[in-house]
């Protein structure tokens, strides 16, 4: 039997970002090869004339998945019935811009849109922030649309999770896909901690952990670590713009593994609502390991974290609840 169609939003759809991301959505490399889907894509006003040139490519790629094209400016448009959700679109950062007049003006934009979702949404929606500071845009959303449950929000971690397994891969020689259980714990900003302790290699058809290899420990605390971190601002040196193709991709892994499941023992990073696992501060939207099962994540208990870990959790979990704060100071003006 045919599947239902379903209907997905990509905010900030005329955006650099968006771009890669739709060929893939509109292709069924998230949602699986035989689900039709429409797309909304939602901008703002100015950048509608963007969006129809956007509108017309997506046509032109003629894709049998793909049902329809809704674009619009107005959130209410842009976010009825939706099944899951894409939130992309933020403000960059401009010259002399503090990361605090940043964050106030991004998660304005968050809280209209979690009000849309809403009122607007399915209530099984599943939510992804990629727009910055994602983790706590991410936050402001769920808290805005207290009628979807928290689990259903999630800010991407996983441009930095491949990002990881990446560096892993080139380190031991081996395909990217010989790479496992890496995990990127916290805040997608300076301080996450990417963690390769757990991390398992397969190579010549044996197994082994990053971790007991010796020779391997003093990179995995220094250059690997802050290589992951400072990916982004290499990328942008490097192209003058920021890091749009691989967010994509890593927007389509972060939701096709929440969509359809994750395999086996094999667990991704995504920022979710923190229970206070690992001694993590409650209520802040934190990057933890996580396997999928019908559509629900569940954070990877049971792993232990040394006294390096311990501190880098504490950390990041610390710059979390400070975004917190003022986030929620800025919307209550
Ligand atoms: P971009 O500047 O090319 O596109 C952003 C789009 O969002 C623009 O078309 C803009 O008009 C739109 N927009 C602004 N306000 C909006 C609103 N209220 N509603 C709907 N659309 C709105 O930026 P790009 O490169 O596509 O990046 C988007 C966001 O993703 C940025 O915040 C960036 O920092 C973030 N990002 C996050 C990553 C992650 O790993 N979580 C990785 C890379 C980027």
């Amino acid at each position: 039997m045919p599947l239902e169609p379903i209907r997905v939003v990509v905010t900030g759809a005329a955006g650099q970002i968006a771009y890669s991301l739709l060929y893939q959505l509109a292709k069924g490399d998230v949602f699986g090869p035989d689900q039709p889907l429409y797309l909304h894509l939602l901008d703002i006003p100015v950048m509608m004339g963007v969006l129809e040139g956007v509108v017309m490519e997506l046509m032109d790629c003629a894709l049998p998945l793909l049902l329809g094209v809704v674009p619009t400016a107005d959130p209410a448009e842009g976010f009825k019935d939706i099944d899951a959700a894409f939130l992309v679109g933020a403000m960059p950062r401009k010259e002399g811009m503090e990361r605090k007049d940043l964050l106030a003006a991004n998660v304005k934009i968050f809280k209209v849109q979690g009000q849309a979702l809403d009122q607007h949404a399915k209530k099984t929606v599943k939510v992804l922030v990629v727009g910055n500071p994602a983790n706590t845009n991410a936050l402001i959303c769920s808290k805005y649309a207290p009628s979807i449950p928290r689990e259903n929000f999630s800010a991407m971690t996983r441009l930095d999770q491949n990002r990881a397994q990446a560096q892993l891969a080139a380190r031991f020689g081996v395909g990217i896909d010989n790479v496992r259980n890496v995990i990127i714990w916290g805040n997608h900003s300076s301080t996450q901690y990417p963690d390769a302790r757990f991390a398992v290699v397969t190579k010549d058809g044996g197994e082994s952990r990053v971790a007991d290899s010796a020779a391997d420990a003093a990179w995995l605390q220094d250059q690997f670590i802050s290589t992951v971190q400072k990916r982004g601002a290499a990328v942008i040196a490097a192209r003058k713009m920021s890091s749009a193709m691989s967010a994509a991709k890593a927007a389509c892994d972060h939701m096709r593994d929440w969509w359809l499941g994750t395999t086996g023992d094999k667990y991704v990073s995504m920022g979710v609502i923190s229970d206070g696992s690992y001694n993590t501060p409650k209520d802040i939207i934190f990057s933890f390991p996580v396997l999928v099962k019908d559509k629900q994540w569940t954070i990877v208990q049971g792993l232990e974290l040394d006294a390096f870990s311990v501190q880098k959790l504490q950390q990041t979990g610390q710059e979390l609840n400070e975004e917190k704060e003022e986030a929620l100071a800025v919307c209550q003006d």
